[in-house]
């Protein structure tokens, strides 16, 4: 065992408990009425930080939950790194079907985790792994080997789309100034085969409503005679995807990154098996746009999807209604080339296109945020393929994510650095599901990986300069 394996062994049971406190509080983002567990919540990250040994620690006040920073600088001539990662959580429903209370964090065994996996909302997503990060840095500051300068920006809104941090960001441009970013809030595709996320997803993100009749009506004096909302919109959402499952947006794929045969190529090569993969999903056969491949339409494509639909009437027993109205939340997930507040507009002419006369239609649009790709020839990602390297029996291999971190494209604008992704959770970890749960392999294995990236990346800098 070297020094750093010794350390976590050591304090193996304590930063377990640590985490377990963050988890216990419902800092769910969602729900206005979290409002003081979130608050709660910023502050235990705070004092942790502050434990750390990190200086100048300060929750900082937005428009909307506070942000945490805190940093140890060194020697201003030296690099520094932001770590970014978020203290909210998504909402815990439906609760009926956790096997043990989301806030209650318990660890079980799995077939997966044979080690143990730390089950609470929030496990992995993204208290887990944004506490790895603290506790690295606890042991570089306790061992006098931290060798660059390290800020941290801890929010509480992402989980709703970081609706005050762009504003944020700008305000504050000097303080969290950086050379480059560093975050914990994606995966890996497993235990034994690290990855890198060289990727996110953006994002756009509506809500919709139409309206037939002025009130709800009497299904039976005015079925057929007057247009129904919802079986309206039910139309209206299958004429977004074409038989080919394209999305029919015009527009839509107008400045797409298409990837190069050679891209694709290499993309192919990640370990993934389609009949393992429907089996996990308990489906017969995959779904998706025409000529791609399950990891493409999953990280380098772009989808709509809906979210939830609803509307008349959903109590027990029968009730005969043509309802006056009714709604759909839709997300596009968009890719390098997109635009989210185009795609938002496109989305929103065409949507307005297709409906009768017979209907009103209004589109709402909710968050958005740009696709981001990490340059995989950028000093970062050397240094963190260094770090995994260092720490697991395989080399990491690169692999784009399909999902988003609304804020990180805003980060390269604002900064001018380049965001790391060192994600160490497993798909199978239910984030957002209920279950959600954490590996403590993994949880470990990111606190060991974490300070070689600070070693590799100074060094880096250094040969760079
Ligand atoms: N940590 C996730 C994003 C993620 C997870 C990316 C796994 C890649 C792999 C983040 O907290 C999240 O849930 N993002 C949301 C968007 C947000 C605006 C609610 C998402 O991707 O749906
Ligand atoms: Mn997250
Ligand atoms: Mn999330």
């Amino acid at each position: 065992m070297n020094q750093l394996q010794e350390y976590i062994h050591i304090n193996k049971e304590r930063f377990l408990n640590e985490l377990c406190d963050l988890l216990k509080i419902p800092s769910i983002s969602a729900d206005s009425s979290y409002k003081p567990q979130l608050l709660q919540t910023a502050k235990e990250v705070a004092k942790a930080l502050e434990k750390a040994g990190c200086k100048n620690v300060q929750q900082i006040p937005s428009n909307g939950n506070p942000v945490v920073y805190a940093d140890k600088i060194i020697d201003t001539s030296l690099p520094t790194v932001l770590v970014y990662g978020h203290y909210d959580v998504q909402p815990a429903d439906p609760i009926d079907l956790w096997d043990t209370p989301p806030f209650e964090p318990t660890v079980k065994k799995t077939d997966i985790h044979p080690d143990g996996a730390i089950f609470a909302r929030g496990a992995c997503d993204d208290k887990g792994q944004m506490f790895m990060h603290i506790k690295a840095i606890e042991y570089l500051i306790a061992t006098n080997q931290l060798p660059c300068n390290v800020k941290f920006m801890i929010e509480g809104e992402e989980e709703i789309g970081s609706p005050s941090l762009a504003s944020f960001i700008k305000e504050h441009a000097e303080l969290f100034k950086n050379d480059v970013i560093l975050i914990s809030d994606t995966g890996m595709i497993s235990n034994t085969q690290p990855s890198i996320t060289t990727g996110l997803r953006g994002l756009s993100y509506v809500e919709v409503e139409v309206t037939g009749p002025n009130r709800d009506l009497h299904s039976g004096f005015y079925g057929g005679a007057v247009a129904n909302p919802i079986n309206i919109l039910s139309k209206m959402i299958t004429q977004l995807h074409d038989d080919n499952n394209k999305i029919t947006i015009p527009g839509f794929y107008d400045h797409v990154y298409e990837l190069s045969e050679k891209e694709r190529t290499e993309m192919a090569k990640a370990p993934f098996h389609q009949s393992e993969y429907n089996k996990a999903l308990n489906i017969d056969e995959e779904l998706g746009e025409k000529g791609y491949t399950t990891l493409e339409r999953s990280s380098v494509r772009p989808t709509l999807d809906v979210n939830g639909i609803w509307g008349g009437y959903i109590g027990e027993g029968a009730k005969t209604v043509l309802p006056s109205k009714a709604y759909a939340k839709i997300s596009m997930r968009l890719v390098p080339g997109q635009d989210p507040d185009t795609i938002t507009q496109l989305f929103t002419d065409y949507f307005v296109s297709i409906a009768p006369k017979s209907v009103k239609v209004t589109v709402k649009p909710h968050h958005g945020g740009k696709a981001y790709r990490t340059p995989m020839d950028s000093i970062g990602y050397k240094a963190a393929h260094k770090a995994y390297s260092e720490t697991f029996t395989n080399t990491p291999i690169p692999q784009p994510s399909g999902g988003s971190i609304p804020i990180v494209s805003l980060f390269s604008d604002v900064f001018k650095s380049h965001t790391i992704l060192m994600g160490f959770g497993l798909n199978s970890d239910a984030i957002h599901s209920p279950n959600e749960h954490y590996g403590l392999f993994n949880f470990y294995k990111g606190i060991e990986t974490i300070p070689y990236f600070y070693k590799h990346f100074t060094d880096l800098y250094k040969q760079d300069a």
